[in-house]
C-alpha cells in the first residue's frame, strides 16, 4: 500500500507553495493555516504570510494587531495569536531556531500530535505518522474499519495503524502522499473507485 501510495503520489502530488520547502518555520505556519482552512483558501494566506513574516525573526517582532490583521478571515484567531507566542518563546529560549523534532514541536502552544507529526517528518524525515481527516477516511475504507474517528478507542486505532504503515524510508514524502490521495483521489463524495492503485486491497 506504502508503495503505491508513494507512486501514485509521483504523478500526481499537488503543487502547493510549502511544497518545496524542509525549512520547518514555514512548514509549520502552512499546517497552523490548514488546521482550519480549506487548502484553496490557505494557500494565498500562506503566501501573505511568509512575505510579511518570512522567519520566526520578523515574526516574534509582530504586534498582535498586525498578525490579527494577517489573519482576518481565516477564523479561529488564537492559532495566530499563539503562533506569535511561541516565535517569541523561540527567539528568546532557542536562539531563533525553530525546532524540527517531534518531542521539542509538542511542546509549543497549539501544536498536536498531527501537527508535530507533519512538521518533523516533512522537514526531517522523522517516522512520525499524521492522522488527519484524509487519512481517517482512507484507512477507514481500505481497511474497512467502523470505529468511530471521535473515540478514545477510535483514534487509538487508526493512530496504530497509521504507524504500523508508515515506511522508514521518506515517511515525510509518505505522509503528504496519503493526505494528498484522501483529498484528491479518495474522496468524500464520489471516490473515483473505477482508476484506483488500491481497488485490489481495498477492502470497502
Ligand atoms: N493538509 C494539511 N497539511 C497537508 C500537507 N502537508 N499535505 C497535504 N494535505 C495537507
Amino acid at each position: 500500500m506504502t508503495r503505491e501510495l508513494l507512486s501514485w503520489y509521483k504523478k500526481h502530488k499537488r503543487e502547493l507553495p510549502w511544497r518545496n520547502t524542509s525549512d520547518p518555520y514555514k512548514i509549520w505556519v502552512s499546517e497552523i493555516i490548514l488546521q482550519q482552512t480549506q487548502i484553496k483558501t490557505g494557500i494565498n494566506y500562506y503566501l501573505k504570510f511568509i512575505k510579511s513574516f518570512p522567519n520566526i525573526e520578523s515574526l516574534s517582532k509582530a504586534t498582535d494587531l498586525e498578525i490579527l490583521n494577517m489573519w482576518k478571515g481565516l477564523g479561529y484567531y488564537n492559532r495566530a495569536l499563539n503562533m506569535l507566542k511561541s516565535a517569541k518563546i523561540i527567539m528568546t529560549q532557542n536562539m531563533g531556531v525553530f525546532p524540527s523534532k517531534y518531542s521539542e514541536l509538542i511542546k509549543l502552544k497549539g501544536v498536536g500530535p498531527y501537527t508535530a507529526a507533519a512538521i518533523s517528518s516533512i522537514c526531517r524525515e522523522e517516522k512520525k505518522a499524521v492522522v488527519d481527516g484524509n487519512v481517517y477516511r482512507v484507512l477507514s475504507r481500505v481497511y474497512n474499519i467502523s470505529e468511530a474517528i471521535n473515540s478514545v478507542q477510535g483514534k487509538k486505532v487508526f493512530q496504530h495503524l497509521a504507524d504500523k504503515l508508515i515506511p522508514s524510508k521518506k515517511p515525510g514524502i509518505y505522509n503528504q502522499a496519503i493526505m494528498d490521495f484522501g483529498s484528491t483521489h479518495c474522496t468524500k463524495h464520489q471516490p473515483k473507485c473505477h482508476d484506483c492503485v488500491l481497488k485490489k486491497r481495498c477492502i470497502s
